[in-house]
């Protein structure tokens, strides 16, 4: 099953028609349960309904991988405990790491948050790991040179990728919706995030799938690194944008308005 597809649907009612043990790298970015406002999608759900939710693509999303293969979770710090426990009934945990965003999330009664989680999880101990994928040139925190021959000087906290904005300050990268500085797709994750995991845990040809894609990051970072993917998304309008958005897509490189 070597595709670079979009699958539209519910990701609980997708994934079960996938064969067992085909995928080398799950990424999942789900909603969180935050009343955010999404194109057509109840983000309010009871905390019971959500983590049922929850366990069913966590489950499957192990079931699809290869013995070889890795499950990368991204979470807000409010569902991190839940998505490990969760994760540990399927999975082996092997790092949570630390996106530490320079630009803070404002809040009124406590502390501004600056960071998010990624659980990583292997399906075996035997898992695809390239420890020299990317090398740092300079440790935030040690403050001495790394990124030498042994290792990769990659730590478990990343605060070297900021998150994407709006308006004038808004990346290149950032999809905007025609002839405005608004995103098109608020939850639009940054690419240097995905080729990170994608190139620490795959090989080229590998296959990438997507549980929530949104505008397709994932894939679109996997598929400039020559890796197949698969996208799974429930928006209708937002399948359609991911489809436009990897058709700008030529020659590895991808050309923005
Ligand atoms: C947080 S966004 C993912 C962001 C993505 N990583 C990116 O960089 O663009 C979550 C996405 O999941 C979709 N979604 C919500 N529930 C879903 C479900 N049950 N099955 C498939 N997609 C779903 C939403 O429409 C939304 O586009």
């Amino acid at each position: 099953m070597i595709e670079r597809k979009i699958y539209r649907g519910k990701v609980e009612d997708v994934l079960p028609s996938f064969p067992n043990c085909f995928a080398d790298l799950v990424v999942a970015d789900p909603p969180f349960n935050k009343s955010k406002k999404y194109d057509n999608y109840d983000d309010n759900l009871e905390e019971e309904t959500y983590l049922n939710l929850s366990e069913i693509w966590i489950r499957e999303g192990f079931r699809i991988l290869k013995s070889t293969g890795t499950f990368w979770m991204y979470c807000p710090t409010q569902w991190l405990g839940d998505f490990q426990v969760i994760g540990k009934r399927y999975g082996i945990w092997q790092n949570t790491i630390c996106w530490h965003y320079t630009n803070p999330t404002p809040q009124q009664k406590r502390f501004p948050k600056t960071w998010s989680a990624w659980l990583f999880f292997s399906k075996s101990q035997n898992f695809k790991f390239f420890p020299k994928f990317e090398k740092s040139i300079e440790s935030f925190h040690t403050n001495r040179q790394i990124g030498t021959k042994e290792g990769s000087g990659i730590y478990d906290v990343w605060s070297d990728i900021s998150k994407l904005t709006g308006g004038y300050l808004a990346q290149r990268e950032v999809v905007l919706k025609p002839n405005t500085n608004q995103r098109m797709f608020v939850y639009q994750l940054p690419l240097a995030l995905l080729r990170r995991i994608i190139g620490f845990c795959t090989e080229k040809e590998d296959l990438v799938v997507d549980l929530f894609s949104h505008s397709g990051t994932t894939s679109i970072a996997a598929q400039l690194m020559g890796r197949n993917w698969i996208a799974i998304e429930q928006s209708e309008l937002y399948c359609k944008e991911i489809e436009k958005r990897i058709s700008k897509m030529s020659f590895g490189i991808l050309k923005n308005d």
